[in-house]
Protein backbone atom coordinates (compact mmCIF):
# COMPACT_ATOMS: atom_id res chain seq x y z
CA UNK A 1 0.00 0.00 0.00
CA UNK A 2 1.20 3.57 -0.85
CA UNK A 3 0.87 5.06 2.32
CA UNK A 4 1.92 8.67 1.78
CA UNK A 5 -1.04 11.42 1.14
CA UNK A 6 -0.19 14.69 -0.29
CA UNK A 7 -2.72 16.89 1.45
CA UNK A 8 -3.04 20.41 -0.39
CA UNK A 9 -4.29 23.36 1.77
CA UNK A 10 -6.55 25.29 -0.23
CA UNK A 11 -7.50 28.02 2.50
CA UNK A 12 -5.59 30.52 1.81
CA UNK A 13 -7.32 30.38 -2.48
CA UNK A 14 -10.38 28.78 -1.85
CA UNK A 15 -11.29 29.25 2.12
CA UNK A 16 -10.85 32.67 1.79
CA UNK A 17 -12.41 33.96 -1.46
CA UNK A 18 -15.70 34.01 -0.72
CA UNK A 19 -15.06 35.62 3.17
CA UNK A 20 -17.46 38.32 4.36
CA UNK A 21 -14.38 39.68 6.12
CA UNK A 22 -11.53 40.35 3.36
CA UNK A 23 -7.63 39.79 4.82
CA UNK A 24 -4.40 41.88 4.10
CA UNK A 25 -2.00 39.74 1.76
CA UNK A 26 0.39 40.16 5.28
CA UNK A 27 -2.38 38.15 7.07
CA UNK A 28 -2.58 35.58 4.26
CA UNK A 29 0.76 35.45 4.07
CA UNK A 30 0.94 34.48 7.95
CA UNK A 31 -1.42 31.63 7.43
CA UNK A 32 1.19 30.33 4.56
CA UNK A 33 4.14 30.63 6.65
CA UNK A 34 1.54 28.52 9.78
CA UNK A 35 0.62 26.15 7.18
CA UNK A 36 4.06 25.32 6.21
CA UNK A 37 5.57 25.66 9.52
CA UNK A 38 3.19 22.86 10.25
CA UNK A 39 4.27 20.59 7.49
CA UNK A 40 2.22 21.06 4.68
CA UNK A 41 3.39 19.88 1.63
CA UNK A 42 1.36 22.06 -0.97
CA UNK A 43 -0.49 25.22 -0.46
CA UNK A 44 -2.84 27.13 -2.77
CA UNK A 45 -1.55 30.07 -2.25
CA UNK A 46 -3.67 32.53 -4.22
CA UNK A 47 -5.10 33.63 -7.44
CA UNK A 48 -4.30 36.19 -10.34
CA UNK A 49 -8.29 36.82 -11.08
CA UNK A 50 -9.55 40.15 -11.97
CA UNK A 51 -9.56 41.97 -8.06
CA UNK A 52 -13.38 43.14 -9.32
CA UNK A 53 -14.38 39.87 -9.82
CA UNK A 54 -12.82 38.41 -6.34
CA UNK A 55 -11.85 41.24 -4.20
CA UNK A 56 -10.33 39.15 -1.68
CA UNK A 57 -7.62 37.54 -4.14
CA UNK A 58 -6.01 40.88 -4.42
CA UNK A 59 -2.36 40.94 -3.93
CA UNK A 60 -1.50 37.85 -4.95
CA UNK A 61 2.02 39.12 -6.66
CA UNK A 62 2.94 40.36 -3.46
CA UNK A 63 2.18 36.91 -1.47
CA UNK A 64 3.95 35.07 -4.56
CA UNK A 65 6.88 37.19 -4.16
CA UNK A 66 7.20 37.40 -0.76
CA UNK A 67 6.77 33.73 -0.16
CA UNK A 68 9.95 32.51 -3.19
CA UNK A 69 12.27 35.45 -1.52
CA UNK A 70 11.75 34.02 1.74
CA UNK A 71 12.40 30.64 0.28
CA UNK A 72 9.01 28.96 1.17
CA UNK A 73 8.73 27.12 -2.18
CA UNK A 74 11.57 25.37 -1.59
CA UNK A 75 9.80 23.10 1.25
CA UNK A 76 6.43 23.55 -0.15
CA UNK A 77 4.65 23.01 -3.55
CA UNK A 78 3.27 26.59 -3.82
CA UNK A 79 0.50 27.24 -6.71
CA UNK A 80 -1.95 29.70 -7.54
CA UNK A 81 -4.87 29.50 -9.71
CA UNK A 82 -5.13 31.49 -12.90
CA UNK A 83 -8.47 32.25 -14.89
CA UNK A 84 -7.14 33.11 -17.86
CA UNK A 85 -4.15 34.18 -20.35
CA UNK A 86 -3.74 37.63 -18.70
CA UNK A 87 -3.55 35.42 -15.11
CA UNK A 88 -0.86 33.32 -16.44
CA UNK A 89 1.70 36.20 -17.32
CA UNK A 90 1.08 38.03 -14.11
CA UNK A 91 1.75 34.59 -12.51
CA UNK A 92 4.81 34.26 -14.16
CA UNK A 93 5.75 37.75 -13.79
CA UNK A 94 5.29 37.06 -10.30
CA UNK A 95 7.40 33.79 -10.33
CA UNK A 96 4.61 31.66 -9.53
CA UNK A 97 6.22 27.71 -10.46
CA UNK A 98 2.87 26.28 -10.82
CA UNK A 99 -0.23 27.20 -11.52
CA UNK A 100 -4.27 25.96 -11.40
CA UNK A 101 -6.23 25.95 -14.46
CA UNK A 102 -9.92 25.55 -13.55
CA UNK A 103 -12.15 24.24 -16.66
CA UNK A 104 -16.11 23.57 -15.59
CA UNK A 105 -17.78 20.00 -16.67
CA UNK A 106 -21.21 22.29 -17.30
CA UNK A 107 -21.87 24.68 -19.73
CA UNK A 108 -23.31 26.74 -17.78
CA UNK A 109 -20.72 26.88 -15.01
CA UNK A 110 -17.84 27.90 -17.22
CA UNK A 111 -20.14 30.90 -18.22
CA UNK A 112 -20.38 31.97 -14.59
CA UNK A 113 -17.07 31.10 -13.74
CA UNK A 114 -14.88 32.64 -16.43
CA UNK A 115 -16.96 34.01 -19.28
CA UNK A 116 -16.13 31.06 -22.06
CA UNK A 117 -17.84 28.06 -22.79
CA UNK A 118 -15.97 24.75 -22.48
CA UNK A 119 -14.46 24.43 -26.16
CA UNK A 120 -12.85 27.83 -25.26
CA UNK A 121 -11.76 26.67 -21.84
CA UNK A 122 -10.07 23.51 -23.26
CA UNK A 123 -9.20 25.82 -25.99
CA UNK A 124 -7.47 28.15 -23.42
CA UNK A 125 -6.05 25.62 -21.22
CA UNK A 126 -4.03 23.77 -24.11
CA UNK A 127 -2.66 27.37 -24.72
CA UNK A 128 -1.29 27.89 -21.74
CA UNK A 129 -0.22 24.82 -20.79
CA UNK A 130 2.28 24.67 -23.79
CA UNK A 131 3.01 28.55 -22.58
CA UNK A 132 4.35 26.69 -19.34
CA UNK A 133 6.21 24.35 -20.60
CA UNK A 134 8.71 26.35 -22.10
CA UNK A 135 8.30 28.65 -18.84
CA UNK A 136 9.17 26.04 -16.38
CA UNK A 137 5.95 26.34 -15.13
CA UNK A 138 3.78 23.40 -13.75
CA UNK A 139 -0.21 23.45 -14.62
CA UNK A 140 -2.53 21.71 -12.54
CA UNK A 141 -5.89 21.47 -13.89
CA UNK A 142 -9.01 20.82 -12.48
CA UNK A 143 -12.33 19.93 -13.46
CA UNK A 144 -14.50 21.57 -11.67
CA UNK A 145 -18.25 20.17 -10.73
CA UNK A 146 -17.11 17.10 -12.02
CA UNK A 147 -20.13 15.26 -10.55
CA UNK A 148 -22.89 17.86 -10.09
CA UNK A 149 -23.43 21.47 -11.30
CA UNK A 150 -25.83 24.00 -9.31
CA UNK A 151 -27.35 25.34 -12.75
CA UNK A 152 -27.36 21.89 -14.98
CA UNK A 153 -27.47 19.35 -12.51
CA UNK A 154 -25.89 15.48 -12.48
CA UNK A 155 -22.54 15.96 -14.47
CA UNK A 156 -22.01 12.77 -17.49
CA UNK A 157 -18.95 11.07 -16.19
CA UNK A 158 -18.17 10.56 -19.61
CA UNK A 159 -17.75 14.59 -20.23
CA UNK A 160 -15.27 14.87 -17.53
CA UNK A 161 -13.39 11.38 -18.67
CA UNK A 162 -13.26 13.14 -21.66
CA UNK A 163 -11.88 16.62 -20.54
CA UNK A 164 -9.74 14.45 -18.35
CA UNK A 165 -8.05 12.62 -21.33
CA UNK A 166 -8.26 16.23 -23.40
CA UNK A 167 -6.45 18.10 -20.22
CA UNK A 168 -3.61 15.25 -19.84
CA UNK A 169 -2.56 15.22 -23.57
CA UNK A 170 -2.16 18.74 -23.46
CA UNK A 171 0.11 18.04 -20.86
CA UNK A 172 -0.94 19.00 -17.71
CA UNK A 173 1.28 17.85 -14.67
CA UNK A 174 -1.84 17.07 -12.05
CA UNK A 175 -5.48 16.68 -12.50
CA UNK A 176 -7.70 18.18 -9.84
CA UNK A 177 -11.26 16.49 -10.23
CA UNK A 178 -13.87 19.03 -7.78
CA UNK A 179 -16.80 18.54 -6.24
CA UNK A 180 -17.27 22.42 -6.25
CA UNK A 181 -20.75 22.41 -4.63
CA UNK A 182 -20.36 19.06 -2.25
CA UNK A 183 -22.99 17.04 -4.25
CA UNK A 184 -21.21 13.94 -4.61
CA UNK A 185 -22.04 10.93 -3.37
CA UNK A 186 -19.34 8.32 -2.42
CA UNK A 187 -20.48 5.90 -4.90
CA UNK A 188 -20.46 8.16 -7.68
CA UNK A 189 -16.95 8.95 -6.18
CA UNK A 190 -15.76 5.76 -6.17
CA UNK A 191 -16.68 5.11 -9.35
CA UNK A 192 -15.57 8.08 -11.59
CA UNK A 193 -11.87 8.21 -9.93
CA UNK A 194 -11.60 4.13 -10.47
CA UNK A 195 -12.29 5.28 -14.06
CA UNK A 196 -10.06 8.73 -13.97
CA UNK A 197 -7.14 6.42 -12.94
CA UNK A 198 -7.55 3.39 -15.39
CA UNK A 199 -7.73 5.79 -18.47
CA UNK A 200 -5.05 8.28 -17.08
CA UNK A 201 -1.06 7.20 -17.97
CA UNK A 202 0.84 8.47 -15.32
CA UNK A 203 -0.66 11.28 -14.39
CA UNK A 204 -1.35 12.35 -11.15
CA UNK A 205 -4.67 12.24 -9.73
CA UNK A 206 -6.34 14.28 -6.90
CA UNK A 207 -9.50 15.32 -5.61
CA UNK A 208 -11.27 18.25 -4.19
CA UNK A 209 -14.26 17.83 -1.95
CA UNK A 210 -17.06 20.67 0.00
CA UNK A 211 -18.26 19.67 2.67
CA UNK A 212 -21.72 20.80 2.21
CA UNK A 213 -23.63 17.73 2.94
CA UNK A 214 -21.27 16.27 5.42
CA UNK A 215 -19.81 13.21 2.70
CA UNK A 216 -16.66 15.12 2.99
CA UNK A 217 -14.77 12.65 4.57
CA UNK A 218 -16.87 9.59 3.07
CA UNK A 219 -16.18 10.96 -0.20
CA UNK A 220 -12.27 10.97 0.58
CA UNK A 221 -12.76 7.55 1.92
CA UNK A 222 -13.95 6.67 -1.33
CA UNK A 223 -11.53 8.08 -3.44
CA UNK A 224 -9.15 6.78 -0.94
CA UNK A 225 -9.98 2.98 -2.14
CA UNK A 226 -10.37 3.93 -6.11
CA UNK A 227 -6.09 4.61 -5.40
CA UNK A 228 -6.45 8.55 -5.17
CA UNK A 229 -3.31 9.75 -2.73
CA UNK A 230 -3.50 13.57 -3.17
CA UNK A 231 -6.64 15.84 -1.75
CA UNK A 232 -7.23 19.55 -1.90
CA UNK A 233 -8.59 20.46 1.42
CA UNK A 234 -8.57 23.82 3.57
CA UNK A 235 -7.81 24.96 7.18
CA UNK A 236 -10.57 25.45 9.75
CA UNK A 237 -12.72 24.43 6.71
CA UNK A 238 -13.34 27.36 5.43
CA UNK A 239 -13.95 27.98 2.24
CA UNK A 240 -17.19 28.34 -0.36
CA UNK A 241 -17.22 29.53 -4.55
CA UNK A 242 -18.39 33.32 -5.54
CA UNK A 243 -19.91 31.79 -8.67
CA UNK A 244 -21.60 28.31 -7.45
CA UNK A 245 -24.76 28.94 -5.39
CA UNK A 246 -25.01 26.79 -1.99
CA UNK A 247 -21.44 26.07 -2.41
CA UNK A 248 -19.81 26.06 1.82
CA UNK A 249 -16.57 24.87 3.16
CA UNK A 250 -14.15 22.80 1.54
CA UNK A 251 -13.86 19.59 3.69
CA UNK A 252 -11.47 20.24 6.80
CA UNK A 253 -7.52 19.93 6.63
CA UNK A 254 -7.76 18.96 10.55
CA UNK A 255 -10.84 16.35 9.71
CA UNK A 256 -8.75 14.59 6.88
CA UNK A 257 -5.46 14.37 8.38
CA UNK A 258 -7.14 12.84 11.53
CA UNK A 259 -8.65 10.53 9.31
CA UNK A 260 -6.04 9.70 7.48
CA UNK A 261 -3.63 9.38 10.31
CA UNK A 262 -5.78 7.06 12.10
CA UNK A 263 -6.29 5.27 9.03
CA UNK A 264 -1.94 4.47 9.24
CA UNK A 265 -1.26 6.82 6.23
CA UNK A 266 1.28 9.27 6.42
CA UNK A 267 1.03 13.09 5.54
CA UNK A 268 3.70 14.71 7.28
CA UNK A 269 1.53 17.65 8.94
CA UNK A 270 2.04 17.67 13.14
CA UNK A 271 -2.24 17.95 13.56
CA UNK A 272 -1.54 20.16 16.75
CA UNK A 273 0.20 22.46 15.19
CA UNK A 274 -2.59 22.59 12.18
CA UNK A 275 -5.11 22.93 14.67
CA UNK A 276 -3.34 25.69 15.58
CA UNK A 277 -3.36 27.76 12.39
CA UNK A 278 -7.04 26.75 12.14
CA UNK A 279 -7.94 28.59 15.29
CA UNK A 280 -5.49 31.70 13.77
CA UNK A 281 -8.03 31.58 10.42
CA UNK A 282 -10.66 31.46 12.48
CA UNK A 283 -9.65 34.99 14.57
CA UNK A 284 -8.67 36.28 10.98
CA UNK A 285 -12.10 35.65 9.51
CA UNK A 286 -14.49 35.65 12.31
CA UNK A 287 -16.32 32.27 10.69
CA UNK A 288 -14.39 29.44 10.38
CA UNK A 289 -15.32 26.07 12.43
CA UNK A 290 -12.13 24.08 12.47
CA UNK A 291 -13.64 21.27 11.16
CA UNK A 292 -16.42 18.52 12.58
CA UNK A 293 -14.34 16.82 14.66
CA UNK A 294 -13.13 20.11 16.32
CA UNK A 295 -14.25 19.44 20.20
CA UNK A 296 -13.05 15.96 19.90
CA UNK A 297 -9.32 16.51 18.59
CA UNK A 298 -8.53 19.56 21.26
CA UNK A 299 -9.98 16.94 24.47
CA UNK A 300 -7.59 14.74 23.41
CA UNK A 301 -4.95 18.00 22.89
CA UNK A 302 -5.64 18.44 26.14
CA UNK A 303 -5.09 15.35 27.37
CA UNK A 304 -1.86 14.24 25.68
CA UNK A 305 -0.81 17.68 27.44
CA UNK A 306 -1.79 16.54 31.13
N1 LIG B 1 -6.20 39.34 -13.44
C1 LIG B 1 -6.50 40.62 -13.21
N2 LIG B 1 -7.38 41.32 -13.93
C2 LIG B 1 -7.95 40.70 -14.98
C3 LIG B 1 -7.66 39.37 -15.29
C4 LIG B 1 -6.74 38.69 -14.47
N3 LIG B 1 -6.45 37.41 -14.67
N4 LIG B 1 -8.37 39.02 -16.36
C5 LIG B 1 -9.11 40.08 -16.72
N5 LIG B 1 -8.84 41.10 -15.87
C6 LIG B 1 -9.48 42.43 -15.87
C7 LIG B 1 -9.31 43.19 -17.15
O1 LIG B 1 -8.13 43.92 -17.15
C8 LIG B 1 -10.53 44.05 -17.14
O2 LIG B 1 -10.31 45.14 -16.25
P1 LIG B 1 -10.95 46.58 -16.49
O3 LIG B 1 -12.43 46.39 -16.32
O4 LIG B 1 -10.34 47.41 -15.41
O5 LIG B 1 -10.56 46.95 -17.88
C9 LIG B 1 -11.61 43.17 -16.51
O6 LIG B 1 -10.88 42.23 -15.73
C10 LIG B 1 -12.45 42.43 -17.52
O7 LIG B 1 -11.60 41.85 -18.48
P2 LIG B 1 -12.06 40.88 -19.62
O8 LIG B 1 -10.91 40.53 -20.48
O9 LIG B 1 -13.30 41.44 -20.26
O10 LIG B 1 -12.35 39.60 -18.83
P3 LIG B 1 -13.70 38.81 -18.72
O11 LIG B 1 -14.74 39.72 -18.21
O12 LIG B 1 -13.93 38.03 -19.93
O13 LIG B 1 -13.27 37.75 -17.60
C11 LIG B 1 -12.40 37.07 -15.48
C12 LIG B 1 -12.92 38.18 -16.36
C13 LIG B 1 -12.86 35.70 -15.83
C14 LIG B 1 -10.92 37.05 -15.52
C15 LIG B 1 -12.91 37.46 -14.11
O14 LIG B 1 -14.30 37.34 -14.08
C16 LIG B 1 -12.31 36.65 -13.01
O15 LIG B 1 -11.18 36.88 -12.62
N6 LIG B 1 -13.08 35.74 -12.42
C17 LIG B 1 -12.64 34.99 -11.31
C18 LIG B 1 -12.86 33.52 -11.49
C19 LIG B 1 -12.56 32.80 -10.22
O16 LIG B 1 -11.70 33.17 -9.45
N7 LIG B 1 -13.33 31.75 -9.93
C20 LIG B 1 -13.23 31.03 -8.72
C21 LIG B 1 -12.27 29.93 -8.78
S1 LIG B 1 -12.63 28.63 -9.87
ZN1 LIG C 1 -13.54 24.46 -4.18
Amino acid sequence: MNDFVRINDVGPRDGLQNQARILTPQQRLQLIHALVDAGVPSIEVGSFVSPKAVPAMAGAAEIVTSLNKAGINKSAYLQSLVPNQRGYELAREAGSQAVLLVVCASETMNQKNVRMGIADGLAQARDIIHQAKSDAIDVMACIAVAWECPFEGKTDPKVVLNMAAQLSEFGAHELVIADTIGAAMPNAVHSLMKELAAQQSGQALACHFHDTRALGLANVYAALEAGIRRFDASVGGLGGCPFAPGATGNIATEDVVMMLQQMGFQTGIDLARLMAVGQLAGEMTGTTTGGRAHQWRSLQLQKSRL
